[in-house]
Formats: C-alpha cells, structure tokens, sequence
C-alpha cells in the first residue's frame, strides 16, 4: 500500500456502489480512512469488508442525503468520533433521464433533493468542522452535463450546472479559512451501473462517437483527479471544475 493519504479522514457520499464505492476503495488503499455514507447498510458494509480484506480502514454511515436533519446528525457524530473531517467527496447523485416534455414533478424534486440540494448539506455540515480546524477539501461530483447540452437530460444537466454554481460560491466564502471548494466533470465513466448500457457495442459506439480520445473514463481517472485536488500541492486551486472527459466537451 502508499500510504501517502494516511490519517485524512475522509467522507465519501454514494459510497455504496459505482464511482462511490470505487474512490472509497482506491483512497482507503492509499491509506485514508474512509467513512462510507449511502442509504444501504447492507451494500455499504459489503464495500468496508471489501477495503478490509485489502488491509485499508473503514466505516459505515448509513445516511440519505435527502434529509438535512440526518446529515447533521451523521456529520456530527463523524466530528465527535474522528475530531476532524479533512475531505468531503460529495458524490451521491442521481442520474435518470428524460425528454423534457415527459418530465414529472416527482422526476424533478427526486433528482434535485439528492444532486443538488442534498450536496449543498454534506457541503454546509462539512464547512462548519473544517472552518473549526482551519483546513479542509471538498470536491462536488459535476459531470459534463453541467457544461454541455445533453438530449433528454434537462433536469440531470441543470442539476450539475447548479452544481458547478454552488462550487464557485462555496469556494469563494471559504477561501481564506483554509479549505478549497472543486468540482470534476466525468464523462460516461465505466461501473457496474453503466456496464448495462457500455457492455452494448451499438450504445458505447454512439457514446464514442462523441468521445475525441476513444475511450469512456475509468474510476482511476476520477480518483487521479481527486488525488491531486486533495494533495498536498494544490492549495491554490479552489472554485474550479476538472473536466475529466477526453473532449467530449471541447467540440
Ligand atoms: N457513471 C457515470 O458515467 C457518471 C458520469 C458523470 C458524473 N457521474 C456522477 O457521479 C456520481 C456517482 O455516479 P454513479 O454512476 O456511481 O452512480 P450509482 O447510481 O452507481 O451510485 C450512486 C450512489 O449515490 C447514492 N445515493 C443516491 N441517492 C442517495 C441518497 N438520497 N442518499 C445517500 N446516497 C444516495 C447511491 O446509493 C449510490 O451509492 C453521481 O453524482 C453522478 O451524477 C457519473
């Protein structure tokens, strides 16, 4: 194992499965201990036993991040047990899409109350213990459907922009308390979610169609990019989107 993250106390929200359960278990192997939240308890000790078994530390937190009282609580205890919170990796999300004009109230509230207004709670609950401790890193899970148009993603892609907002303005009042705000913007990343849809050659030929390097992104290449922006060098960046999306974005 390198250890280079070891004693970072780290929040990983939708850690349950796909890029959640993924970032967990490369930051535990880097030596992070790592402090799984989702609603699932069964699937979040399923991925602590998994970064057991490869010698890496963590906890469950069953949480859903639609409640603002249960992330205060959550958060609370974390502080109270751990004495700091060093990283957030506010990932949870849902992603469910639709053509616009078939788009139900309960679609919009649904996807809003988990990527946006839930992602702004962990960020509030964090903020307030690392401006406590003068230090703290929270990265917000964007996509490139914050910055381009996507077909039958309307509420997904204003989502992520409000994402991309909150980010820049997090980023601004914490500045000078020692914490930086980023955001990152995958593009279709290969899970076991999206492996349904990826695993069909006529589905990832239209996906790479729109893909300039040829390839959908891999969990390694978020936590690479999350490994820098926690790292001990990138201090001065705050407020930015790192777009992970070999170039989808630029056309
Ligand atoms: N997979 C991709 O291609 C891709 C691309 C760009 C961005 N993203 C973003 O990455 C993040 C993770 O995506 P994924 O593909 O791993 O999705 P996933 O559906 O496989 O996992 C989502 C995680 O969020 C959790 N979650 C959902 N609602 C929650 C709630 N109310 N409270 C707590 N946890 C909740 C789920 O339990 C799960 O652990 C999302 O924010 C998504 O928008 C994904």
């Amino acid at each position: 194992m390198n250890m280079t993250l070891k004693d970072k106390i780290i929040i990983v929200t939708g850690a349950s499965k796909g890029i959640g359960a993924g970032i967990a278990n490369e930051l535990a192997l880097a030596g992070a201990t790592v402090l799984l939240c989702a609603r699932n308890s069964d699937q979040l000790n399923a991925v602590k036993e998994n970064i057991e078994k490869e010698g890496g530390i963590a906890y469950a937190f069953p949480l859903d991040i639609t409640s603002v009282a249960e992330i205060t609580r959550v958060f609370k205890t974390i502080f109270d047990q751990f004495g700091k919170i060093d990283v957030l990796i506010n990932n949870a999300g849902l992603g469910f899409n639709h053509a616009a004009l078939d788009v139900e109230e309960s679609d919009w509230d649904a996807m809003m109350d988990v990527n946006l207004k839930g992602l702004f709670f962990c960020a509030q609950q964090a903020g307030k213990y690392m401006i406590e401790k003068g230090y703290g890193r929270i990265i917000n899970m964007s996509s490139q459907a914050s910055l381009v148009a996507i077909k039958d993603h309307a509420v997904y892609c204003a989502s992520k922009g409000g994402v991309n907002a909150l980010t820049k303005v997090l980023a601004l009042e914490w500045a000078d308390k020692g914490i930086t705000v980023n955001g990152i913007s995958p593009t279709f990343t290969y899970t076991p979610g999206t492996a349904e849809r990826l695993d069909s050659p006529d589905y990832l030929a239209g996906v790479l169609q729109r893909i300039p390097v040829g390839k959908v992104a891999a969990i390694a290449d978020i936590t690479t990019a999350i490994r820098y922006l926690i790292g001990p060098n990138s201090g001065m960046v705050t407020g930015s989107n790192l777009v992970i999306d070999g170039g989808w974005t630029i056309q």
